[in-house]
C-alpha cells in the first residue's frame, strides 16, 4: 500500500466525520458528549455539516487526510490547527444538536474543561502553535503507518514555523506522539459539578507537547 498525505476538499467532510465517528466510537467522553448518536446517519450528517462550517469559517483549520493510492479510497483523516500570531476566540459549543438544555450544557462544560491546557498553551505562546486536534484513522487501515503520516505533516510544519505542537492524547495515541518527539505532561480528567459526579462520565487525556524549537530526529 502506498500512502499519501492531501488537504481535504468540502467533498471529504463526509467520509472525514465518518472516520471519525468509527474510530473513536463510543469510548471517546467528549466526542460523544459534542456530537451525540454519531453512529447515527442523520447524525453523522450532521457531523459532516459542522466540520465543513469550520472548515469554511477557521481560517487556522487544516483539515487533510491520508489517500491509499492503490484504490483512491481515504483511509484517515487530521485536522491540525495552525495559529500565527492568533489566539481564536474561546466561543462555548453551540447549535441545536442536543435533545435538551442538559445535553447542551453538559457538552458544553465537557468541552470548556478539554479546552483548558490547549488555551492556556495557546495564550503562553502568544498566538504561535499548533494544536493537533483530531487525529483518526478508519479501523481497517490502522497500524499501518498512516497516523504516523499525518503526525509528521504537522510537525514537519511546526519545526518550519519554530512552533510548538501539542496535542491531548487518547492511550492509543500517546506512544505515537512519543514517538515523533511530544512528550507527556501529564494526566487530565474534565471536573465535573457536584449534580452529575455520579452520573456523567468526564473525558481523561494525556496533555502532550512538542517544544518549539525541537531537534527530534536530527
Ligand atoms: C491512534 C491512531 C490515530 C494511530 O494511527 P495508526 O495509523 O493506527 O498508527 P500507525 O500505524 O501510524 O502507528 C504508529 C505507532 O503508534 C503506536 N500505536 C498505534 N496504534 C496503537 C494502539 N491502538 N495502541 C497502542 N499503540 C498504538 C504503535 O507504536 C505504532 O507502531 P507499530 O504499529 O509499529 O507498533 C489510530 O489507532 C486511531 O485512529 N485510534 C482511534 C482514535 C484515536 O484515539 N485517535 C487519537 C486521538 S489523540
Amino acid at each position: 500500500m502506498t500512502f499519501k498525505v492531501e488537504e481535504c476538499d468540502d467533498s471529504d467532510m463526509p467520509h472525514t466525520f465518518e472516520i471519525i465517528s468509527q474510530a473513536f466510537a463510543h469510548e471517546h467522553q467528549y466526542i460523544d458528549a459534542a456530537f451525540p448518536a454519531h453512529s447515527e446517519p442523520a447524525s453523522r450528517a450532521n457531523g459532516a455539516s459542522r466540520m465543513l462550517s469550520t472548515k469554511h469559517q477557521d481560517p487556522c483549520a487544516k483539515f487533510l487526510k491520508v489517500i491509499d493510492q492503490d484504490t483512491g479510497t481515504m483511509i484517515a483523516q487530521a485536522k491540525w490547527n495552525i495559529y500565527q500570531n492568533t489566539i481564536p476566540p474561546e466561543f462555548d459549543l453551540d447549535g441545536e444538536f442536543w435533545d435538551d438544555e442538559e445535553e447542551k450544557e453538559y457538552a458544553q462544560l465537557l468541552c470548556r474543561e478539554y479546552l483548558l491546557p490547549r488555551r492556556e498553551a495557546i495564550r503562553d505562546s502568544g498566538g504561535n502553535l499548533m494544536p493537533l486536534e483530531l487525529l483518526t484513522v478508519d479501523p481497517k487501515f490502522q497500524r499501518r503507518g498512516a497516523g504516523r503520516l499525518l503526525v509528521q505533516w504537522g510537525t514537519s510544519l511546526a519545526d518550519e514555523l519554530g512552533f510548538a505542537a501539542v496535542v491531548e492524547a487518547t492511550d492509543c495515541g500517546v506512544g505515537l506522539y512519543q514517538s515523533e518527539g511530544l512528550e507527556d505532561r501529564g494526566r487530565w480528567q474534565t471536573r465535573l459539578p457536584k449534580k452529575w459526579e455520579n452520573s456523567r462520565g468526564k473525558q481523561r487525556f494525556t496533555w502532550m507537547v512538542r517544544p518549539a524549537g525541537n531537534n527530534f530526529g536530527n
